[in-house]
C-alpha cells in the first residue's frame, strides 16, 4: 500500500463536482416547474425557471461529453485491492450508469422542450430556448417541424423518460454517496480522498505532495462552481420578484370568469367620463360578456392559432340609439389578466416585451364618436391605449336592444406594433402582428 493514495486528475475532480452540484440543484427545481405549471402557474417568474433549468441542463450536457472523453483518455485511480470482485463490479456498474445518465437525462430534456408540446395545456407550445439570454438552442431533430401526433407523442415519451432518469439519478447519487463514506469510515480506503481535494486517506501519514497547476486548477475550478452554484440559488430565490406583480386592482370586484356567473365584473370605471344624465347607462352582464383576442403563432411548421380572454375589465357604456352624439364608451383593462389558458404565453404576456404590466397595468378604449352605419349595425371610433400609446381604432359592431336587454357584439384588428407589444422582443418573429379584438357585451338599462 503507498504512503499517498493517487487521485482523479484536476480537471476530472472539478468535472466530477461541477456536474453533481448542478444536478442536485436541477432535480428539486425540475420537480417545482412541473408541479407549479400542473398547478396552472403562468408567472413570468415560472418562465423564467424554465429557461434556467434549460440553459444550466445543456451546460451539464456539454460538460458531460467533456467529461466522457476525459474519462476515456485519462483512466481513473486504481479500486482499492482490497475490495471484493461483486463490489468491484458494482462501483464500475455505478459509475458508467452514471456517465449515460448524465447525458441521457439532458438530452431527454431537450427533446421534450424540441417537441413544442405542452404536456399540461395538451397543446402545441413552442417555446425557443435562450442560454443564459445569449443565444438561441436549435430544436433536435427539426422534431418541431413534425406533425402535432408526432410531437405530442414524443414529448409524451421524452418527459416521462426525463422524470424516470430524475429519480433514478437520486437513488444512484444516494447509494454513490454511501458507498464512499462506508469506504472512508468503515473500510477505512483511499476512495473518498480520490475525489475530495484535502480529505487525506485514513492510513496517509502525509499530505499528498502539492503541484502548483494542480492547486491552480483546482482552486478556480471549484471556486468557479461555487460561484455558479452560488448564483443559480440566488437566481431561484428572487424568481419570484423576477414576476410581474399584479398591479393593484382597481376594481371591487372583478373577475369576469365564465364558470363564475355570480361575479360582476364591470362598472363604472374611476375616470369615466360623464355624459349628459338623458343618456341612459348600461349594466354589464358579466356572466355573457367578454373581450377576447386572436393571434397566430407561426413559425417553419405554419401557423398555430391562439385565443385568450381579459379576466379583468370594466366598462362604463351611456347609449341611447336616438341621441347618438351623447352616447359613449369606457372600456377599461387590466393588462396583466389576459390569459390564453397556455401556461408559457400566459407567463410572457404581462412582462416588459409585451403588455408591461408592472409600468402599464390598464389598458383603454374611449368612444369619440358612434356612428350608425344603418339597421342594427354601428361603428365606435375611438382611442385606443396600450403601453401609453394611443391610437384611433374603428370598431364595427351589431347592436340589438330588447326593452331594457342589450346585445353587442363587435370585432376589430389591430398591429400590435402600434401599441409597442411585443415589438422587437424575442417572440415578434413567432407571433402575429395582426391581433383580432372580439367584443361581446350583454347588458341591462340602469334604471
Ligand atoms: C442535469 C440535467 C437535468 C436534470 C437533473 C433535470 C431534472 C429534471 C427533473 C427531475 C424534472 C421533473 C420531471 C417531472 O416531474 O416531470 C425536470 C423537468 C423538466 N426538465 Fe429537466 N433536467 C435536466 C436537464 C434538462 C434540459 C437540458 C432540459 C431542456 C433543454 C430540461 C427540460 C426540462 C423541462 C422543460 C422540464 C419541466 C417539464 C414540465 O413542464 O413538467 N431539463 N428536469
Amino acid at each position: 500500500m503507498s504512503a499517498t493514495a493517487q487521485r482523479y486528475t484536476a480537471v476530472a475532480i472539478v468535472l466530477h463536482w461541477a456536474i453533481a452540484a448542478a444536478i442536485l440543484f436541477m432535480i428539486p427545481l425540475g420537480l417545482w416547474m412541473h408541479e407549479e405549471a400542473e398547478n396552472g402557474n403562468v408567472s413570468q417568474g415560472l418562465f423564467e425557471a424554465y429557461q434556467l433549468h434549460k440553459s444550466i441542463g445543456l451546460t451539464v450536457l456539454a460538460l458531460s461529453v467533456v467529461r466522457l472523453g476525459w474519462r476515456l483518455a485519462n483512466p481513473p485511480p486504481p479500486l482499492p485491492v482490497h475490495m471484493p470482485g461483486w463490489e468491484k463490479f458494482v462501483a464500475k456498474l455505478t459509475h458508467w450508469a452514471f456517465y449515460a445518465l448524465i447525458i441521457a437525462l439532458p438530452l431527454t430534456g431537450w427533446l421534450y422542450v424540441s417537441a413544442g408540446w405542452s404536456i399540461h395545456d395538451e397543446a402545441p407550445l413552442p417555446v425557443p430556448t435562450h442560454w443564459f439570454g445569449l443565444f438561441e438552442v436549435p430544436h433536435l431533430f427539426g422534431l418541431n417541424q413534425a406533425s402535432l401526433d408526432v410531437r405530442e407523442d414524443a414529448a409524451e415519451a421524452a418527459l416521462t423518460t426525463h422524470a424516470y432518469l430524475g429519480f433514478t439519478a437520486l437513488g444512484l447519487v444516494a447509494l454513490h454517496v454511501a458507498a464512499a463514506l462506508k469506504h472512508h469510515f468503515f473500510d477505512r480506503d483511499e476512495t473518498l480522498a480520490h475525489m475530495v481535494p484535502g480529505v487525506r486517506a485514513p492510513f496517509e501519514k502525509e499530505a499528498p505532495p502539492k503541484n502548483p497547476v494542480r492547486l491552480a486548477v483546482l482552486g478556480v475550478g471549484l471556486s468557479l462552481v461555487t460561484v455558479a452554484a452560488v448564483a443559480a440559488l440566488f437566481t431561484v430565490a428572487t424568481l419570484g420578484s423576477a414576476a410581474p406583480q399584479a398591479p393593484p386592482s382597481t376594481f371591487e370586484a372583478v373577475e369576469a370568469e365564465p364558470t363564475a356567473p355570480e361575479t360582476p365584473n364591470v362598472g363604472a370605471p374611476d375616470s369615466a367620463p360623464v355624459a349628459p344624465t338623458a343618456v341612459p347607462r348600461w349594466t354589464v352582464d358579466a356572466r355573457s360578456s367578454s373581450i377576447g383576442f386572436a393571434y397566430e403563432y407561426e413559425d417553419e411548421n405554419g401557423s398555430t392559432p391562439f385565443n385568450g380572454r381579459f379576466t379583468r375589465w370594466r366598462a362604463d357604456i351611456r347609449f341611447d340609439p336616438s341621441n347618438l352624439d351623447a352616447s359613449s364608451a369606457v372600456v377599461r383593462i387590466e393588462t396583466a389578466s389576459a390569459s390564453t389558458g397556455v401556461t408559457a404565453h400566459d407567463g410572457a404576456l404581462p412582462s416588459a416585451e409585451w403588455f408591461n404590466a408592472g409600468a402599464h397595468p390598464m389598458a383603454e378604449f374611449r368612444t369619440t364618436r358612434i356612428r350608425s352605419r344603418g339597421g342594427n349595425q354601428y361603428e365606435a371610433r375611438g382611442r385606443l391605449t396600450i403601453r401609453g400609446q394611443s391610437r384611433d381604432v374603428s370598431l364595427p359592431f351589431t347592436l340589438s336592444i330588447d326593452g331594457d336587454r342589450a346585445s353587442m357584439r363587435g370585432s376589430t384588428t389591430i398591429d400590435r406594433n402600434d401599441f409597442g407589444v411585443g415589438e422587437g422582443g424575442s417572440g415578434d418573429d413567432l407571433i402575429s402582428r395582426d391581433i383580432q379584438l372580439t367584443i361581446r357585451v350583454d347588458a341591462t338599462r340602469a334604471r
